[in-house]
């Protein structure tokens, strides 16, 4: 499975690149904003930070201004992917673009037959958002499952993108469902690293070794 950050933040991407376990970046207009720079000079900073590919929004809700935002938003640089939002008029900019050669990530996706749409549009990447689904009391993790299903019954080779994770859990189920990427906030990707067991046990060991005889 892919790791990607959910974060404009370029600390909070160093930190993850130096893992060496980052394949990726997703953006969003709000977590732009928290950086509180231009929009555009912000995507083209993270964009140059990260070797894998980078997900920018269009703000256009229109057809036309989502293929004119989206072919802007190619040139910054050649890792850069497209974020289209999952309405109709999305479609058929994803449907364009992909016949231009601009990668696409279908977001704001909450049930698989929008995701079953997105992929005959020629999606590169699919964003199911499952921490907002449970906020609403419904199963996010059951969208995924259903979404896995249905490309892998007919084949598509649009790629999920686990998004709007809120827990070490989430990454667990999107592995076992064999989700092909999972974007993780900052705070989740630190979480996941830990357990407890862990410190106990460095610990002890560090404090046995101070009494072996020199
Ligand atoms: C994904 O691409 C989105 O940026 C993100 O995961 C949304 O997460 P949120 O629901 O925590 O805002």
């Amino acid at each position: 499975m892919k790791l990607f950050i959910d974060t404009a933040d370029i600390a909070e991407i160093r930190r993850a690149k130096d893992l060496g376990i980052l394949d990726g970046v997703t953006t969003n207009p709000t977590l732009v904003r928290k950086i509180g720079r231009p929009y555009r000079e912000v995507l083209s900073e993270v964009a140059k930070e990260v070797d894998g590919p980078v997900s920018a929004e269009v703000i256009s809700i229109d057809y036309e201004g989502m293929v004119r935002e989206a072919r802007e938003l190619a040139k910054i640089r050649d890792n850069i992917n497209v974020k289209i939002p999952l309405i109709e008029d999305g479609l058929r900019a994803v449907r364009t673009l992909k016949s231009e050669g601009i990668s696409t990530n279908v977001t704001l996706c909450f049930n698989s037959i929008q995701a079953l749409m997105a992929a005959k549009s020629g999606a590169t990447y699919i964003s199911p958002f499952i921490g907002r689904i449970d906020d609403i009391g419904a199963e996010g993790m059951e969208v995924v499952e259903e979404i896995a299903a249905i490309y892998a019954n007919y084949g598509f080779e649009t790629e999920i993108i686990v998004a709007s994770i809120r827990n070490p859990l989430h990454i667990k189920h999107a592995a076992l469902i064999g989700a092909d990427i999972a974007t993780i906030p900052f705070d989740v990707f630190q979480k996941i690293i830990k357990h407890p067991l862990t410190d106990i046990g460095l610990a002890k060991f560090l404090e046995d070794y101070k009494k072996i005889p020199k």
